[in-house]
C-alpha cells in the first residue's frame, strides 16, 4: 500500500513485510525517513529534522543538507557525500540538487524499457507503484524515481529516469538505481567476492571510516564481485539480525558503495558503472532496476526474500515448476576432442548413470578444434559431424537423452569466416590494437545487424537440432570497448548499449523458443545476476567443479539464487582445476541439492562409481521437486561466519544447508566436513533453521529413527568422527505428526 500524506508530503510504501518512508522536507529535498518492519502509523513531524529548522526555511542558501538522510541526492549543493550520480552540466558545472515537484501513483508498475526487471505475469501479488518527480531548481535536470512494492514480497524495486531539462548537452556518469541514507548504527558490510573459479565467496567486514566500494568495469557483472551489497548489524547471522541489502537487475558494469557520513549513518548505493552518457536537451537515461531488501531475519531471511522474488517475479515462468533435467555436459569429459562416435558414447554412458539431458559443449562448430578459431561461425563442423547437427541430435535422443547445445554468440574469433566477412563487427577503438583474450574479440551487440546475424544463426541451430537447452557462454571481459558507429559523443555509452543489445537478442531468442532452457555462463559464474536471471532459469555457477571448492561457491551463490538455478556437476578426480581427490559420494552430495549433473566420462569410472552415480541421479530425481519448490536455508557455522572455520577444540566446522519442503512436511539436510582432525568427539549439527514453528515429529528415512523438532533444533543431529577428509552426509526427515 502506498500512502501519500499531502500535509507532510510523505510517502509510505508498506506491505506485510516492510515499510519504506521518505518525505519532501521543508526545503523540498527528499529525505529518507525509515526502512524496516511495517509501521501502522508514523509522523514525519516527530522524525524529520526539518521542523526544528523552520526558522531557517526561507533563508537561501539553505541549511547544509549534510544532516539529513537523503533519498536520492546529488553532490554539490549542500550535500558533500557521494552523489547518486555525477554530472557535467551544459555550463560545465557539476553541482546540482533535486527538489520534489510532484508524484503520480501508478495503476501499473512501470519498468525501465529494454532492461530486465519483473516479468509481466509475475506471481508476487498486487503491485503498488509510485513515480516521484524531482527537479533541479535551475531546471537543468529532472529525475523520476520509480518505486514498486508487491503484496507478497519484502523486495522493493527501484529505478530512475534522468532527463536533461536544460538547453545544452549534459554528461551523466553512473546514475545509481537507489542510494538511500541509512540511519546511524553499527554496520558490517556483506558482499560476495572472488575470481574465476572462486566466485561469490561470502565476505564480511566492519564498516569503518572511508567509503567502501565494489563494482565491475569489465563489461559483465564479473567474477570479482556480485552486483550486491548489504549492510547488517554486527550481531547478524544466518538467522537473526537486521540487514539492508541491494542487488542490481543488470549484467554489465556496475558500482555499489557504502559511504559512512559524519553522524554514523551510511549511504548505500547501487547502480550501473562505467557509463558516461551524453544526454542532449530533452533526452533521458533509464537506470537498471535494483531490488532492495530489509529483513530482521538475518542472511537466510534475505535469501528467502530474494529467492522467492526471483521465482515468482523474475525467472522465466515456463520453468518455474519444471524440474531441471539431470545433465551430462561434454566439456570436462572431452574438451575439444570430439567426434560423432565419442559424443554418442558419452551420451549413452550418461544415460546409463541416469542423465536426461546431453549438453554438447564447445568444439562442435565450423573448424573449432581448440580455442583459436571459429567463434561466430555457428554451423556444425563438417569433418566431425558429416551428417550435420540435426542427425547428431537425433542420435543423442535415440539414446534416451534430450539434446542441448553450447554457444558463445557474443564473441568472434579473428580467425573465422565471420571476421573475414565483417572485420568491423567487433568492439574497437580505431587506431588501437585490440587485445584478444582466449584468442577472441567481443562482437558489437549495440549494432542491429550484428544481433540479426546472431539471431539467425541461433534460430538455425535450434531448429536444426531441435535442442531444448542452450548454454549461453561469454568468456572474456571487454577491452577497447568502443563502437565507431555510435559516433564520438556516445562512446561512453558503448558497454551499456551493448547490454541493451544483449537483452534484446536474449528476449528475441526467448520469444521464438520459449521452451528452450537457457543456461547463463561466463567463464563459469562471471555474469550471474538478476539481469540474466530474467532469461536463464539455470546458471553454470563456476568452472570450479571440485567437491570442496564448490561448497563456498554454492554457499555464497545461495545468498541470492535459489538452488534449482545453480548448475552443479559431479566431475572427475583428480579434479581438473585443483587436483583434489574428493570421494565420489561427497562430490555427488555437494551437487545433489542444486541443478544436478555430470562433467565427466562415466566410461572412465569403476563399475562401483558408475552405480554410485546412477543411485545419486535417482536420489536427485526423488528430491528435485522439493529443491524446486522448497525453501533453502544455510545452517549456522558455514563460511558466512566471518571466516570462523573452527569449532570447539579446533574441530572443523561443518558447512550445511537444509531444504524445507512443503512447509516442513519434509526436510532435506546436507552436511559437509571437508577436513578430518584427530582426537575429537562426535559433534552435533543443530538445525538452527528450516524447522517449522511449534512442535513436530520427524522420522529420519535412513535409520527410521524418530526425532522431535526440539531435539533437532537444540541438540542436533549427531555427526560421527569418521576418518578421512571430505566427509559428507545427507539426511531426509519426513514429518510424522501431520494433522495430529
Ligand atoms: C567456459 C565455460 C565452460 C566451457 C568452456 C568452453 O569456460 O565456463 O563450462 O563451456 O567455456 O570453452
Amino acid at each position: 500500500m502506498i500512502r501519500f500524506d499531502p500535509e507532510q508530503k510523505s510517502f509510505h510504501l508498506r506491505n506485510s513485510f516492510v515499510s519504506y518512508i521518505f518525505h519532501a522536507g521543508a526545503t523540498g529535498r527528499l529525505h529518507h525517513l525509515y526502512w524496516g518492519a511495517p509501521l501502522e502509523t508514523f509522523s514525519p513531524g516527530r522524525w524529520a529534522l526539518d521542523p526544528l529548522r523552520e526558522d531557517l526555511k526561507p533563508v537561501r542558501p539553505r541549511i547544509s543538507e549534510e544532516v539529513h538522510p537523503q533519498e536520492y541526492s546529488l553532490w554539490g549543493c549542500g550535500d558533500r557525500r557521494p552523489g547518486a550520480c555525477s554530472l557535467r552540466l551544459a555550463d560545465g558545472s557539476a553541482a546540482a540538487e533535486l527538489l520534489y515537484r510532484g508524484h503520480e501513483i501508478l495503476e501499473q508498475p512501470v519498468y525501465p524499457p529494454g532492461l530486465p526487471a519483473v516479468r509481466q505475469d509475475h506471481e508476487l501479488g498486487a503491485a503498488e507503484a509510485v513515480k516521484v518527480l524531482l527537479e533541479d531548481p535551475r531546471g537543468d535536470l529532472r529525475v523520476e524515481l520509480y518505486y514498486t512494492l508487491y503484496e507478497k514480497s519484502p523486495v522493493l524495486l527501484r529505478w530512475n529516469r534522468i532527463i536533461n531539462g536544460s538547453e545544452g548537452p549534459i554528461l551523466l556518469r553512473d546514475p545509481a538505481s537507489a542510494a538511500p541514507d541509512l540511519p546511524p548504527d553499527a554496520y558490517d558490510l556483506l558482499h560476495l567476492s572472488g575470481a574465476w573459479g572462486r566466485e561469490r565467496h561470502v565476505r564480511r567486514e566492519p564498516l569503518s571510516s572511508g567509503s567502501f566500494s565494489i563494482g565491475s568495469r569489465s563489461g559483465a557483472s564479473g567474477h570479482q564481485f556480485a552486483p550486491f551489497l548489504a549492510l547488517c548489524s554486527p550481531e547478524a547471522g544466518e538467522n537473526q539480525g537486521c540487514l539492508y541489502a541491494a542487488t542490481l537487475h543488470y549484467s554489465g558494469c556496475f558500482s555499489a558503495s557504502a559511504a559512512p557520513d559524519s553522524f554514523g549513518g551510511c549511504r548505500l548505493s547501487i547502480g550501473i558503472g562505467g557509463l558516461e552518457a551524453a544526454l542532449s536537451p530533452g533526452e533521458s537515461f533509464d537506470t537498471p532496476a535494483a531490488s532492495l531488501v530489509w529483513t530482521a531475519e538475518g542472511f537466510n531471511g534475505m535469501s528467502r526474500a530474494f529467492h522467492s522474488f526471483l521465482r515468482e517475479g523474475v525467472l522465466p515462468r515456463e520453468f518455474r515448476f519444471r524440474p531441471r533435467p539431470v545433465t551430462i555436459n561434454s566439456w570436462e569429459a572431452m574438451y575439444f576432442d570430439m567426434d560423432q562416435e565419442k559424443i554418442l558414447n558419452l551420451a549413452a554412458q550418461g544415460a546409463a548413470v541416469g542423465a536426461e539431458l546431453f549438453v554438447l559443449d564447445d568444439g562442435w562448430f565450423s573448424r573449432r578444434v581448440d580455442d583459436r578459431s571459429s567463434l561466430g561461425d555457428w554451423w556444425a563442423n563438417p569433418d566431425r559431424f558429416p551428417r550435420g547437427l540435426g542427425a547428431l541430435a537425433e542420435k543423442v535422443r535415440e539414446r534416451g537423452l534430450a539434446f542441448g547445445l553450447w554457444v558463445e554468440p557474443e564473441m568472434i574469433s579473428p580467425d573465422s569466416e565471420l571476421s573475414r566477412k565483417h572485420p568491423d563487427w567487433a568492439l574497437a577503438i580505431p587506431g588501437r590494437e585490440a587485445v584478444t583474450v582466449r584468442n577472441q574479440l567481443v562482437l558489437d551487440l549495440s549494432r542491429r545487424e550484428v544481433r540479426d546475424y546472431l539471431f539467425d544463426c541461433l534460430r538455425r541451430v535450434l531448429e536444426e537440432s531441435a535442442a531444448v537447452y542452450l548454454k549461453w557462454d561469454m568468456n572474456r571481459t571487454m577491452s577497447e570497448a568502443g563502437s565507431p558507429p555510435l559516433g564520438r559523443e556516445r562512446q561512453g555509452e558503448t558497454m551499456h548499449r551493448y547490454m541493451l543489445g544483449l537483452y534484446e537478442l536474449l528476449g528475441r531468442v526467448r520469444r521464438a523458443f520459449p521452451q528452450v532452457m537457457l543456461e547463463g555462463c561466463a567463464g563459469g559464474g562471471g555474469r550471474m545476476d538478476f539481469g540474466m536471471a530474467a532469461f536463464c532459469p539455470r546458471f553454470w555457477a563456476s568452472d570450479q567443479t571440485d567437491g570442496v571448492e564448490r561448497l563456498a561457491i554454492q554457499y555464497g551463490s545461495s545468498y541470492l539464487f535459489p538452488p534449482e538455478t545453480l548448475g552443479a556437476h559431479v566431475s572427475a578426480v583428480p579434479n581438473h582445476q585443483v587436483g583434489r581427490m574428493v570421494p565420489g559420494r561427497s562430490r555427488a552430495l555437494t551437487a545433489l541439492a542444486f541443478s544436478y549433473g555430470y562433467e565427466l566420462n562415466p566410461a572412465e569410472l569403476s563399475p562401483e562409481e558408475r552405480s554410485l552415480f546412477r543411485e545419486f541421479s535417482q536420489r536427485h530425481k526423488e528430491i528435485r521437486r522439493g529443491v524446486l519448490q522448497g525453501e533453502f536455508f544455510r545452517l549456522e557455522g558455514g563460511p558466512s561466519e566471518g571466516g570462523r572455520r573452527e569449532g570447539p577444540a579446533g574441530s572443523p566446522r561443518e558447512t550445511a544447508w537444509i531444504i524445507r519442503v512443503a512447509a516442513g512436511r519434509e526436510l532435506l539436510l546436507f552436511c559437509f566436513r571437508p577436513f578430518c582432525r584427530p582426537n575429537l568427539l562426535p559433534s552435533y549439527l543443530k538445525l538452527s533453521a528450516g524447522l517449522p514453528e511449534g512442535p513436530a515429529l520427524y522420522r529420519e528415512t535412513r535409520t527410521g529413527e524418530l526425532y522431535s523438532s526440539s531435539e533437532l533444533r537444540y541438540k542436533g543431529v549427531r555427526v560421527d568422527r569418521v576418518k578421512g577428509d571430505y566427509q559428507a552426509f545427507f539426511r531426509r526427515f519426513i514429518r510424522e505428526d501431520e494433522g495430529t
